[in-house]
């Protein structure tokens, strides 16, 4: 039976990045319209459905989000588009801030003046800095550790305010270790350089790089390696709707934490790619790496509980599948 189609249109900014093109496929299999604005910095064009408009262009062009938003009856907008390293962060925060505050900032603007009142925001664990007891919560203090937390931490209070004064309506979402891939293997992660473990073990696991460390095997966690929170990318895709869904139908914004609640040291996860990939690989121990805490687990009761909303992947070993049919088949490549 031929689905109604959703007369909402959704704007996705960032849609051709990892978490970005995943939401994408979501909303089009939920019939609804989707525009993406990317500026390809660092997503793919391939990875945006077809079945989604695609503008390229930045999220801070006056006359791009002034084109997007006469041609279009936006009713709400996603916010994906962001630097994430932490690393990078910390040598050029200029680079964080202008692109993760301030750009952020005029799209919001924009938004105002076009009259849009709905905003789903990717944020991050990293805005709780080191952890103070776990697994974290909502009312988990927030000191971000680095100007990467920090411009997104600054963003949560800009859509607080914007609220109280501009009646502006928000989620915010913060993820703790977005991993996993399409089931159906049609788009993943493709970061360049890629730094996130799983991928960068699986890489090691092809062949495609020559050496995987572990950065830092004496911290306080069961084996001594670092401890995550691994989350799928379908599941973050989910919470976003539910999420939308909610600001739309009920009063009051809301922030998540979303994560499984469980957690796995580095050591597991990569026993675990060695298992589903039947593939061996060198595995070296390194010095900690600069800014990571031992370990990050989410309390993401709030959104189990407010927004129904529950993991379809928590199972790290189905996690890693995904993310291996993807890395073995990507239909594009860098
Ligand atoms: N790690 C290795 N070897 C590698 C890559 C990673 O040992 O080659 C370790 C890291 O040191 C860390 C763990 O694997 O202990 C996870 O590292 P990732 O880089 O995959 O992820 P992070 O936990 O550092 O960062 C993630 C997101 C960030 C977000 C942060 C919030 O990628 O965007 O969580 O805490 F800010």
């Amino acid at each position: 039976m031929a689905s109604v189609k959703k007369q909402e249109t959704i704007l996705v900014v960032g849609g051709a990045g990892y978490i970005g093109s995943h939401m994408v496929l979501l909303l089009i299999r939920r019939d609804y319209h989707v525009v993406v604005l990317d500026d390809l910095s660092s997503g793919h064009q391939q990875a945006v459905d077809p079945a989604a408009e695609l503008i390229i262009g930045d999220m801070a062009d006056a006359a791009i989000l002034q084109d997007i938003f006469n041609r279009h009856n936006i009713s709400a907008v996603m916010h994906f588009a962001a630097f994430m390293l932490i690393d990078v962060s910390v040598a050029n925060p200029s680079e964080y801030y202008q692109n993760n505050v301030f750009k952020t900032l005029f799209l919001l603007d924009q938004m105002r003046t076009a009259g849009i009142n709905y905003f789903i925001f990717s944020s991050t664990a990293a805005v709780f800095g080191e952890s103070h007891y776990l697994p974290i919560d909502n009312a988990h203090p927030k000191n971000p550790v680095n100007p990467y937390g920090s411009s997104k931490l600054m963003v949560e209070r800009i859509l607080a305010d914007y609220a109280r004064a501009y009646g502006m309506r928000y989620a915010v979402l913060r993820y703790f270790n977005a991993c996993g891939a399409d089931p159906q293997g049609r788009i993943g992660e493709l970061h360049d350089p890629e730094t996130h473990l799983i991928p960068v073990a699986l890489q090691a696991a092809a062949g495609r790089r020559e050496h995987f460390f572990i950065f830092g095997n004496d911290y306080d966690t069961e084996d001594g390696t670092c401890r995550r929170d691994y989350i799928h990318v379908c599941d973050l895709a989910d919470a976003h709707l539910l999420a939308l869904e909610k600001i739309k139908h009920e009063a009051g914004n809301v922030s998540y934490n979303l994560g499984n609640g469980n957690g796995f040291t580095v050591q597991q996860v990569v026993d675990t790619v060695k298992q589903v990939t039947g593939c061996d690989f060198i595995v070296q121990q390194q010095a900690r790496r600069a800014g990571d805490p031992a370990a990050l687990i989410a309390d993401a009761s709030n959104a189990q509980n407010e927004l129904g909303w529950k993991p379809n992947y928590q199972d790290l070993t189905t996690i890693i599948q995904h993310a291996w049919q993807w890395e073995q088949s990507r239909v594009f490549r860098l």
